[in-house]
């Protein structure tokens, strides 16, 4: 049966799409509007028609799953154009999210209502494409070049409100979408000509008189677009809408298909699906029912603490924070409150919102006070004991069902778990530093954490707008164990010749945010030092025992001038030195390609031993970690999904040649190795 069906109201014929869950414009899609269209054109009886979707949303794209796939007839961009060809006008009412393809049907209709929750965009950069169904011709029209410009390179949407002033939207419904939208038909039925997109020009005629929006918007953006092809193929589309329309739209499907036949689009909608994917907690029975999370209890209001309580609060759910003194709970506190007025100052939030957030916060400190909580996060100093005495306590005064969690970013949840009567309760939380901000969380399932607690955990994840990845028990789970292959190798080129500088170039050109030592800078040279001045073991140390603790101390890897600008730092090059003399290594010219195998080949490794040891569920959730734990570039897929990329017998061999370099704890990967030897790939 066709997704598409059909039905009269007086004289508008009411086209309805019913398409769970997205109404995605599949191929049964889109052959039922050009059918529906035709049926329009031919029944002298229909005056004016209304595309309508079912369920939760309107169209919200292609359909991505058949991307890769042999295109059936017809084509997203010839139903457009039969759309818009319509004799008779054609109304979109809109609901949910119109997005991508959705939004290009919707501007290819004669008008535009919606409801006042509905939301407009074009997110087809994040799938590493354009908006290829005429929606870099249309939008611009409708729009206004700059307007189109911001969304199609952002991909965010925009609320119904915003459409309706930008003229993308006719009317807002207030009331039942249907009846109304048919009572717009009627009032529009019999105006001609018909507005078609396509033919205005009032808009694209003002970047006309003024084709330096352009340059200057890539410039503004520079930073922003580094390393991604999309955006500039979307620039180059918008631009070319200045042309007729006829031409334009040639441009745009050519850019469109360079951008869909290429590494960076596969990457980008690869990824899309593990995202999603992540979500799907395996070895859980189906119908597992999640635990009522009503009030959340954090232990620790330093920097880690204060983040965590922000998201709940944001989200609406009151928050107990504990400290162990006024002093750190009054900072802590008064830490989250600027945070939020920063947030409102940069227009995101308003004060009354603020104000909300801050009214669910009860600070405290007595660890009597989280009795009542459903979720409690211990979210202290990383040291084993102190947490072992703080679940101790918790599970004398946590109600009975009660989540305990630890935000650990290393240590191991099973040992926390079995200081407590009920470790069946017990899961790790670990956040991301700014934990406000970061979107990953890893979810880590100890080995009798209840299948009902993970299943929580991960609905509570999208409450609080997170991404959740479930990690096994092993030291640093899935995003720090991976961290340390590449910080050893890193230190020791260090010794061997190559410099910070060098090799956080490499990270940087590869698409990483930054590279290992300026993360180090960032982070805190100190992190995780022992604290023992005399005690100089290795470089780190040495920075370490200088007070070089990075940015905060304005040196570490780097020399930093009072505004943060970093530059090379003569005494880190000495102390190389020293410790080059001191354990006998020799200097030599490192290459980048070496750099590449020694720190990034490493990770893939560690990566495969973690899915080795069943760490991870899927290789997808590592892509996953990377990308929104450490800003992995989401054109590269993720670390596994590159390794594919790259090729597995490539890393392989790039690994055998380094074995002399790796230290005499390197393990290569046998699942690795295996998987080089079949020809298999890690994500596909
Ligand atoms: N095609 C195929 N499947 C899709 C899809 C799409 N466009 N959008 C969502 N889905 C699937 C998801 O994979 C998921 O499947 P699962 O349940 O099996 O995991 C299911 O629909 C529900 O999706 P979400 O979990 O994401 O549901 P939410 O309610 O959280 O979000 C949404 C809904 C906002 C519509 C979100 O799914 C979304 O952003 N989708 C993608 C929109 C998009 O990128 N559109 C552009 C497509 S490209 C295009 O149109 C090209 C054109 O210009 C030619």
């Amino acid at each position: 049966m066709s997704p598409i069906s059909t039905k009269k109201h007086g004289d508008v014929l009411i086209v309805t799409s019913n398409n769970p869950p997205v109404n995605a414009l599949g191929h049964a899609v889109r052959e039922g509007l050009v059918k529906a269209i035709e049926e329009a054109d031919a029944d002298e009886s229909v005056k004016a028609v209304v595309i309508i979707c079912q369920g939760q949303t309107y169209f919200a794209g292609a359909d991505i799953t058949e991307f890769g796939k042999p295109m059936q007839m017809p084509m997203l961009p010839i139903v457009v154009d039969r759309i818009e060809a319509c004799t008779k006008p054609v109304v979109a009412a809109i609901h949910g999210t119109a997005l991508g393809g959705g939004l290009e049907v919707a501007l290819s209709c004669h008008y535009r209502v919606a409801v006042p929750t509905a939301k407009f965009g074009v997110p087809e950069v994040k799938l590493g494409i354009l908006p290829g169904a005429g929606g870099t011709q249309r939008l611009p029209r409708i729009a206004g070049v700059l307007k189109a410009l911001e969304m199609a390179t952002s991909g965010n949407p925009i609320g119904a409100k915003e459409a309706a002033h930008v003229g993308l939207v006719d009317r807002i419904i207030e009331g039942d979408l249907e009846p109304h939208a048919v009572a717009f038909a009627e009032e529009v039925r019999d105006i001609r000509p018909l507005p078609k997109t396509s033919e205005r020009d009032d808009k694209v005629a003002e970047a006309r008189a003024n084709p330096a929006i352009f340059d200057e918007f890539r410039k503004a953006n520079a930073k922003k677009f580094r390393g991604f092809e999309a955006p500039e193929a979307v620039i180059k589309a918008v631009e070319a809408s200045l042309k007729p329309y006829a031409e334009g739209v040639l441009d745009e499907r050519r850019l469109f298909m360079e951008l869909m036949t290429g590494t960076q689009a596969r990457a980008q909608q690869y990824f899309f699906f593990a995202e999603r994917k992540a979500a799907k907690v395996e070895n859980v029975p189906e119908d597992t029912k999640p635990r009522d999370i009503r009030k959340v209890g954090v232990i620790g209001a330093g920097t880690m603490g204060g983040g965590i309580s922000m998201n709940f609060l944001s989200a609406g759910i009151p928050v107990t924070i504990v400290e162990m003194e006024q002093a750190a709970l009054d900072r802590g506190t008064g830490v989250m409150l600027k945070n939020y007025e920063a947030t409102a100052a940069k227009g995101r939030m308003t004060a009354e919102q603020v104000g909300q957030a801050m009214g669910l916060l009860t600070p405290t400190l007595k660890l009597e006070d989280l009795a009542d909580c459903d979720l409690i996060i211990e979210a202290v100093f990383e040291n084993m004991d102190v947490k072992k005495d703080i679940f101790t306590k918790l599970d004398a005064i946590a109600k009975p069902g009660a989540i305990l969690a630890s935000n650990t970013s290393y240590l191991s949840i099973d040992d926390i778990a079995a200081v407590t009567s009920r470790p069946q309760d017990v899961v790790g939380l670990h956040f991301f530093s700014p934990a406000n901000v970061m979107k990953l969380l890893e979810v880590v399932r100890g080995a009798r954490t209840a299948p009902d607690v993970l299943v929580t955990a991960m609905q509570l994840a999208k409450r609080i707008k997170k991404v959740a990845v479930v990690a096994g028990v092993c030291y640093g789970f899935i995003g720090n164990r991976m961290l340390i292959p590449r910080q050893m190798q890193a230190m020791q080129l260090l010794l061997e010749g190559a410099t910070p500088q060098q090799i956080d170039k490499v990270h940087v050109e590869f698409g990483m945010p930054m590279g290992p030592f300026q993360m180090s800078d960032l982070a805190g040279v100190d992190i995780g030092w022992h604290r023992d001045p005399t005690r100089i073991e290795n470089i780190r140390d040495a920075l370490a025992a200088e007070g070089r603790w990075g940015q905060k101390k304005g040196a570490g890897f780097y020399d930093y001038d009072d505004k943060r600008n970093p530059s090379p730092s003569p005494r880190v090059a000495e102390i190389i030195d020293e410790f080059r003399q001191k354990t006998g290594t020799a200097q030599r010219e490192i290459s980048d390609q070496e750099i590449v195998e020694r720190t990034l080949y490493t990770m893939v490794n560690e990566a495969a031993l973690i899915l080795e040891g069943g760490f991870a569920q899927r290789a997808s959730d590592i892509d996953v970690v990377w990308v929104y734990g450490y800003g992995w570039p989401v054109y590269r897929g993720g670390p596994m999904f590159w390794a594919d990329t790259e090729g597995l017998s490539r890393i392989v061999e790039g690994i055998r040649n380094q074995l002399p370099r790796l230290g005499k704890d390197f393990k290569l990967s046998e699942l690795l190795v295996s998987k080089a030897e079949a020809g298999e790939k890690f994500t596909r």
